[in-house]
């Protein structure tokens, strides 16, 4: 009762942010993402009666921390939704290939990765659909992990907020280059700081008016193949995001001095002809969306402007995939 499966991380173009339910983690908004292809998560699950407790091992190590409790409580959801409660010990054994909490979401990648391996491990068969359900229930992002190329996350219900393809292969030319500035996990993680949004920030409702007519404007510039149109929502929409983080009580940020200076560069570049637009999740490094022919440009202009930053290239990504 063992299976592998491997997840690749998710950058949302239109952000997740805030719950209507926390228990169930449903969204007040749909969101919308493209699948990374170099940012994933390998995850073994095996149940054993061999094995005297439950154990989770991550990029080499066991660890014993809150991670721990979210798999392992997560493990128990699964195992009580499909009436599996009766299964032996496990075991996971996670590998990261993603810079862990920087702001990359490896969340998305890590649930995902979780949850397919563990149905997978008690033989059962669910659709990515069905998956996605599961994975909701560890992490919202992880929900459109189950899927390549773009995918979107629906606000619903318990069952019907779930992950989804809007184009497994897109024709699109996009490239993400992840600005790595900061390497340090996340100050405020992305469950506190967006519930505090919620409950607090003037901006709240706006927000959620405003990601529902960005989720519009996203879903037509993927359909046109028009990156531009892609860019500029993509950017005003997690500034959006970020200004509701400003107008809570009391305010915070995920911005640092060199979040700023990264921004700045984007702006400096587009001056010049270059078109880039920029995203951020709940961290300070800058994600910027572009095409070929700009790569090597700003690659050479972040490496004056921010000299000790890591540049990670990514394009898009495969859906969930089982290894052997
Ligand atoms: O799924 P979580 O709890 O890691 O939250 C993700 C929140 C953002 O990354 C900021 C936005 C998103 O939609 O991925």
């Amino acid at each position: 009762m063992k299976a592998t499966a491997r997840a690749h991380t998710n950058i949302a173009l239109i952000k997740y942010w805030g719950k209507k339910n926390q228990n169930f983690i449903l969204p007040y908004n749909s969101s919308l993402s493209m699948t990374l292809d170099a940012f994933y998560t390998d995850t073994t699950v095996e149940f054993s009666s061999g094995f005297t407790t439950n154990q989770f091992y991550l990029n080499g190590e066991l660890v014993n921390d809150e991670m721990t409790d979210r798999v392992f409580n997560h493990i128990h959801k699964i195992k009580t939704l499909l009436n599996q409660l009766d299964l032996p010990n496990f075991t996971v054994t996670s590998t990261n290939h993603v810079p862990t909490a920087a702001g990359l979401a490896s969340s998305s990648s890590g649930f995902a990765a979780l949850t397919a391996a563990a149905v997978k491990a008690m033989g059962l068969d669910l659709s990515k659909s069905e998956l996605s359900r599961l994975a909701r229930l560890g992490s919202g992002s992880a929900t459109r992990s189950l899927f390549g190329g773009f995918a979107m996350w629906s606000t619903g219900n318990d069952l019907t907020s779930v992950g989804s393809a809007i184009d497994e292969h897109p024709e699109m030319d996009l490239h993400l280059l992840a600005i790595e500035t900061n390497g340090a996990r996340k100050k405020i993680p992305s469950r506190s700081g967006m519930q505090n949004t919620v409950e607090t920030s003037a901006y709240y409702d706006a927000w959620v008016q405003k990601a529902k007519n960005d989720l519009d404007l996203m879903t037509y510039a993927i359909k046109q193949n028009d990156f531009e149109l892609l860019g500029k929502v993509a950017e005003n929409n997690a500034m959006a995001m970020h200004a509701t983080n400003l107008a809570a009580v009391p305010s915070f940020t995920y911005f640092e001095p060199d979040t700023l200076v990264a921004m700045q560069a984007v702006q400096e570049l587009r001056n010049n002809g270059i078109s880039c637009y920029y995203t951020l999740d709940a961290g300070p490094n800058l994600k910027i969306l572009t095409q070929s022919k700009n790569i090597d440009a700003i690659k050479a202009y972040f490496n004056k402007k921010l000299p000790k930053a890591t540049i990670i290239q990514a394009t898009f990504g495969p859906g969930i995939q089982y290894l052997s």
